[in-house]
């Protein structure tokens, strides 16, 4: 069983099975992280202890009974009182506390059973329900996608420089964002609203992850399928770290030539993954796949629908989503319901017309973590879709009629609309009156 813990109970025995450091000076990318370790030694402990660890969790089926070194009592000098025998804080406790394997529960757990019944080809196409709420769901789905963007960096920047990499830690986080899909999709897609502008490759790809995941699951591919998707999103950029920076952030509008170079990327891409037995030609063909367009007008190849594997069409949709949502060195993020227009304006010459329909489905007029604003001059934030009714979502009110802001944070559930009047009429960027979406859903979760 995996369980959170904070730091001071850390103890010999316990196996780490991930944990994410506060940013240090020398992190470029704030956070570093620790993955799969036995504390096995009271040095290590002490080590560990030291760090800043932001968020610490632990494997007890992997922890170990581990045996104290004999301390060597000091000799005691003939005349004097013998002195105090030393003390070991650290390792007389930790022995007696050391975690013991526990036992598996007998009943699969809700998650489990969802995704059972996900293998069954009847179930296929089903809208999945949620068996977790957003707000316990939120800080689960944060930590699993924080150590998954740290990892997605540290393997793109191996593979495209020749180093090896393992996929397996990936294989893993792609397998906890999966689970986190289905105990509650919402509190996921919502963190792809939250764009980091230094490490965009990076989170981008994570976000892909997460956005094909969620709509493969409601598209009728089995659960081995949408891991292999999984894991194909996290690696469909990877020829992106080949193209040069001053290219790829480029300010300035692209010439011909750099254009070209930008495009490479698919099959640079692909030449990266082609030789690796522990990627599925699936999640290779992604990489290369993911820039065609079904009416033969996208790149590398001009390949058209019949040419193309539905993993790579379906990875377009996303791609595009997440692209134009975020923001660039040379561009602001689009506002989702104007992307998901441009993407709908798009079906049926570029895009697959059912991944689309799906798409919308899948993460709403109003995605989670939107700011919008009511026919009443309120404004607040999507907390969760209705999806009986993508205009009528929940949503944080965070300002009040005047664009005063409130502290309670009240949420208008979709049921209320009716009798309240109301209609959300406009979208707007969260810049536009500076709030800050994290903060909010954050100080929800802490509110429930
Ligand atoms: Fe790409």
């Amino acid at each position: 069983m995996k369980i959170r813990i904070p730091r001071d109970e850390l103890k010999i025995g316990m196996f780490i099975d991930r944990a994410v450091l506060e940013r240090s000076n020398e992190s470029k990318t704030g956070v570093d992280f620790i993955q799969k370790i036995l504390i096995d030694t009271p040095e290590k402990l002490a080590k560990l202890r030291k760090q800043n660890l932001k968020f610490l969790i632990i494997d007890t089926a992997k922890a170990q009974k581990i045996e104290p070194k004999k301390v060597e009592t000091p000799k005691p000098k003939p005349v004097e009182k013998p002195p105090e025998p030393e003390k070991e804080p650290e390792e007389k406790p930790v022995v007696e506390k050391v975690v013991e394997p526990e036992p598996e529960p007998e009943e699969p757990q809700e998650e489990e059973k969802l995704l059972e019944s996900f293998d069954d080809d009847d179930k296929k196409g089903a809208m999945g329900g949620s068996v977790v709420p957003f707000e316990k769901e939120l800080e689960k789905a944060r930590e699993i996608k924080e150590v998954a963007v740290q990892h997605v960096k540290n393997m793109l920047e191996d593979a495209a420089s020749g180093k090896s990499f393992d996929t397996e830690p990936a294989k893993e986080q792609v397998n906890d964002i999966v689970k986190s899909v289905f105990r509650n999709k919402d509190a996921m897609l919502s963190l792809t609203r939250l764009k980091s502008f230094d490490e965009y490759t990076f989170t981008h790809c994570v976000n892909v992850t997460v956005l094909a995941i969620a709509l493969a699951r409601e598209t009728g591919f089995s659960k081995s399928q949408v891991e292999m998707i999984g894991l194909g999103g996290m690696l469909h950029d990877v020829g992106k770290m080949k193209v040069p920076d001053e290219i790829l952030n480029k300010p300035g509008k692209l010439t011909p030539e750099e254009r070209l170079i930008i495009q490479k990327h698919t099959t640079w891409g692909y030449d990266i993954l082609k030789d690796r037995k522990d990627i599925s030609d699936v999640a290779k063909l992604m990489a290369l796949e993911h820039h065609e367009r079904i009416d033969g007008s996208g790149y590398p190849n001009g390949k058209t629908e019949d040419q193309l594997q539905p993993e790579s069409m379906l990875t377009g949709v996303v791609d595009v989503y997440d692209a134009l949502t975020s923001a660039r060195v040379y561009k602001p993020g689009m506002p989702p319901p104007n992307a998901l227009s441009f993407i709908k304006s798009k079906a049926e010459t570029e895009f697959r017309p059912e991944y689309v329909e799906k798409f919308m489905e899948v993460i709403g007029i109003f995605p989670v973590g939107s700011v919008v604003e009511f026919n009443t001059g309120q404004v607040g934030i999507v907390k969760e879709i209705n999806r009986d009714n993508l205009y009528e979502p929940n949503v944080i009110m965070v300002m009040n009629a005047r664009k005063q802001k409130l502290g309670t944070g009240r949420v208008v559930e979709s049921s209320k609309y009716e009798n309240a009047g109301l209609k959300i009429i406009r979208f707007h960027h969260p810049d536009d009156f500076g709030i800050n979406v994290s903060e909010y859903l954050d100080l929800d979760t802490k509110r429930i």
